[in-house]
């Protein structure tokens, strides 16, 4: 086979090595247009985990990459003047050129050819079966054929410049530095004896306040020196093609075309907040060559290398992608305290969480939980001894323990019972409501109920899950009047006797267990008449239709019952009816209040810009979408005991275009604060159902977490929020103050209990199941 690769940098020359290794019968070219020596860059990073990966691909490189590579544990950020390091991080470094020269060597030992100061113009005119596009971000070969890898480039709005410098950093080091024009960003770290990068970055308005807009590569050397004088201890700063860049984040929908195959950055880029660009080039380079050994012919050997690549690089871009938005916005996270803002940087492309961090660091972790805790106790008044409790003694596993069959959870041994408890395990205060533990069981519609009424499912759902151990169990979306249910199914709090079947519920999670218990009010608007979820959700009823209202008379599907325009008389109705719910809530019994306005139903669609289309004072701009909503919301709070707090879910996003977006939560969260609500719920979409949202694991945290830290009120995140390791995380670094799971505690109601047990932290049980106490299963 005539292999011909576009590009000497570390895809292009690696692939050409592991190809012609593998066969030395194939004919291997790289074409580079530079000299070995032109390169750009400094240092490149890798993993131990990366490093086990090449050494299985090339023990003879790994071992040459190995011996000039600088290793290092530590991670030291300098923040507001103090240093906090973590430790057990376990990277390399090395010289990029040293690199280039190591894969060089070993193209030449292994016979593949090398033509350097060769531009390949027209990849048409190769003689090759194969033509391997490794041509780097600004890629010729993608940009050619774009029609057929039909590439994405999302251009960040920092700026950022490579440089290095003669000072050897003892970690990897980031500094946060404050200046008038705004806050730089560096990212640093060694990669020889006498060499580090240095990586600057900001804002683009603090890039162009400082003037370096108009500076050539002398003018960023002398002002980024003269900037990090302190820093650099007398150190000169080194250029090689330094410019002020923005960063593209590169993606293509398909990765190969005829015997074309990209691969590197030309295929995909991840910032370098998370130092993978060489790694994922060089692992593209295994996974081709390894295709290519595997696979009869090129197609499908191109195939099996896509498939084998997305997932990871997609996975990466994504953690890159949450870290890039981090150094994007760090001007938000600037009043923490040291060491959140520590674990915040640490844990911001959520590849590295609580739980994760504890096994590389386990003294870090038990600053951060201490930290947690003492902050917990001046948050709700509880005395610190009392949240650090009296940790049970280890128990080991009786001897004959049958092994129990139960959830995918898989615990080794015991474990030792935490000094203090995990964040997830201290208290939470909210007006005159005391949470013991900061897991709540999101709202979950049940469409069991029959004429509003509550029952028995109704009561095994919740009180199941309060026994479980959540500190907070959340009804379901409760309707404030029969027109405003969504279906036949779902409950109301509009008369008496719904009080009542409710305060049945919330008595026995308040006689028997240690949870509290929230109600969701809320009216379905324009999605009301709709059949129970798993007959069709959102679909008309087949019959028993009633009239349904909204602010603009628009279908939710264009075949759902068009809703009437609601008027001010029938707002007034919803109002009142708000109110007597409210009432009836109170007497029921439920702790907290919330109320409903996400999500697409009555309210939502006073808030989005895509339902209402209101001409009068109740539409236009978001203060006048918002009237309605808040003279609801106030209405509720007047008859709300004041020593019981209000939270109200919203829609953060519409995922939709021209609909409502972050930015417009955070002034919708501010409304709500200054009208005295206490938390805000923070969800996203299903305003319309063409709808795009983003999912992924915890995909509407960064909701609440902006939400936060913008407005300064307490935020409840939720959404694909399931393992205790993200709660803990979401907890600790101050993205929220509350984790909502719905579905996680659909599947297991003993959630809480099950991450208590694997996080040693003891969770009493009640007195009936007294003899768990000391019986310790083995999952498996
Ligand atoms: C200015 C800059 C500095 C960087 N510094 C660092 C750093 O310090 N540390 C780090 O980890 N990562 C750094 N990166 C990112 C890292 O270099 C890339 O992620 C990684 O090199 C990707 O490897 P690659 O082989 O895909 O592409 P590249 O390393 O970019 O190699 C592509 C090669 O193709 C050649 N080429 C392009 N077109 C043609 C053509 N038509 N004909 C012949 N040859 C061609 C280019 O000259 C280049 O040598 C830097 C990137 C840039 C742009
Ligand atoms: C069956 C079901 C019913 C739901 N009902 C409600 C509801 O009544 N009110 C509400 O605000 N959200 C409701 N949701 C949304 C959940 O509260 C939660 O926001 C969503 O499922 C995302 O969380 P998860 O990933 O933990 O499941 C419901 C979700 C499910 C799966």
């Amino acid at each position: 086979m005539k292999v011909a690769c576009i590009g000497g940098g570390p895809a292009g020359l690696f692939f050409a090595a592991l190809v012609k290794r593998a066969d030395p019968r194939h004919e291997v070219v790289v074409y580079e247009r530079n000299r070995l020596e032109d390169t750009f860059g400094f240092g490149v990073v890798f993993s131990d985990a990366t490093e086990d990966a090449l050494r299985d691909a090339d023990p003879e490189v790994t071992a040459a990459m190995a011996e000039k590579s600088h290793r290092w544990d530590d991670i030291e950020i300098h923040y507001h003047g103090q240093t906090l390091t973590s430790t057990g991080h376990g990277f390399s470094g090395l010289s990029r050129r040293t690199l280039l020269e190591i894969l060089a060597d070993r193209c030449k030992a292994v016979g593949a050819k090398l033509c350097f100061e060769r531009d390949i113009a027209d990849p048409e005119a190769l003689d090759a079966d194969l033509v391997f596009a490794a041509d780097g971000v600004n890629s010729q070969v993608r940009e050619r054929y774009q029609a057929h890898f039909e590439p994405t480039i999302d251009t960040r709005p920092n700026r950022f410049v490579w440089l290095g410098t003669t000072r050897p950093f003892p970690a990897f080091t980031f500094y946060f530095k404050g200046t008038p024009h705004g806050l730089w960003r560096v990212h640093a770290y060694q990669y020889d004896r006498e060499r580090s990068t240095f990586i600057v970055e900001a804002r683009e308005e603090t890039w162009r306040a400082a003037g370096l807009a108009d500076v050539d590569e002398a003018g960023t050397i002398a002002f980024c020196e003269r900037l990090f004088a302190e820093e650099l201890k007398g150190h000169r700063l080194i250029s090689n093609r330094s410019l002020w860049r923005s960063f593209p984040t590169i993606r293509n929908a398909h990765w190969s075309h005829g015997r074309m195959v990209l691969a590197g950055d030309a295929a995909h880029t991840a910032h370098f907040s998370v130092g993978s660009g060489t790694k994922l080039a060089m692992e593209d380079a295994i996974a081709l060559a390894a295709a290519l050994s595997a696979h009869p012919d090129v197609p499908s050997a191109l195939a099996a290398y896509e498939a084998a690549r997305r997932p990871p690089v997609e996975s990466l871009q994504r953690a890159a992608q949450a870290s890039l938005q981090w150094f994007e916005d760090t001007e938000r996270y600037m009043d923490l305290e040291p060491i959140q803002f520590a674990f915040t940087l640490l844990t911001r492309s959520l590849r590295v969480t609580h739980q994760n961090l504890k096994v590389r660091d386990p003294e870090f972790v038990a600053k951060v939980d201490a930290w947690f805790a003492q902050k917990a106790s001046e948050q709700s008044g509880v005395e610190l001894s009392t949240i650090l409790g009296r940790p049970a003694a280890p128990v080991p596993p009786p001897a004959g323990t049958a092994a129990v069959s139960h959830t995918p959870i898989a615990v080794a041994s015991v474990p030792a019972p935490a000094p203090v408890p995990p964040p997830m395990f201290t208290p939470f205060k909210l007006r005159g409501l005391l949470l013991e533990n900061r897991v709540v069981v999101s709202p979950m519609s049940q469409y069991s109920a029959v004429d509003g009424m509550p029952n028995d499912w109704h009561f095994q759902h919740l009180a199941a899950r309060a026994v479980g151990g959540a500190g907070l169990v959340f009804a379901e979306m409760t309707d404030v009047s029969p027109e405003g249910r969504i279906s036949p199914g779902c409950p109301g709090l509009w008369t008496r006797k719904q009080a009542d079947a409710w305060k049945r519920i919330v008595d026995f999670i308040h006689g028997e267990t240690r949870a509290k218990v929230a109600i969701q009010l809320g009216h379905a608007g324009r999605k009301g008449s709709t059949r129970r979820m798993w007959e069709g959700d959102v679909q008309p009823l087949p019959e028993g239709e009633w009239p349904i209202v909204a602010p603009s008379a628009i279908p939710y599907f264009p075949h759902s019952q068009v809703p009437r325009e609601i008027q001010r008389k029938e707002m007034d109705k919803v109002i009142a009816d708000h109110v007597r719910a409210a009432r009836h809530a109170d007497q029921a019994g439920f702790d907290l209040l919330e109320i409903h306005m996400a999500h697409g139903y009555l309210l939502a669609s006073f808030i989005s810009p895509l339902t209402n289309q209101r001409t009068d004072a109740y539409g236009g701009p978001l203060e006048n979408r918002m009237l309605f909503p808040l003279e609801v919301f106030e209405a509720v709070r007047a008859v709300w005991p004041p020593e019981k707090p209000m939270s109200v879910r919203i829609s953060a996003v519409d995922w939709y275009p021209g609909g409502h977006g972050p930015e417009d939560a955070v002034e919708v969260a501010r409304m709500l604060q200054a009208n005295g609500c206490d938390a805000i719920d923070v969800s996203a979409g299903q305003t319309v159902p063409d709808q795009r949202p983003v999912y992924g694991r915890i995909f509407q945290t960064p909701f609440a977490d902006r939400i936060r830290h913008e407005v300064g009120i307490a935020t409840m995140a939720v959404g694909n929020i399931s393992s205790y390791a993200d709660v803990n995380t979401i907890l600790a670094a101050g993205r929220a103050d509350l984790c909502l799971l719905a579905r996680a505690h659909m599947w297991d109601p003993y959630w809480t209990r099950h991450a208590a047990f694997e996080l040693g932290w003891p969770l009493p049980w009640p007195d009936q199941y007294h003899s768990l106490e000391r019986f310790r299963p083995r999952f498996v």
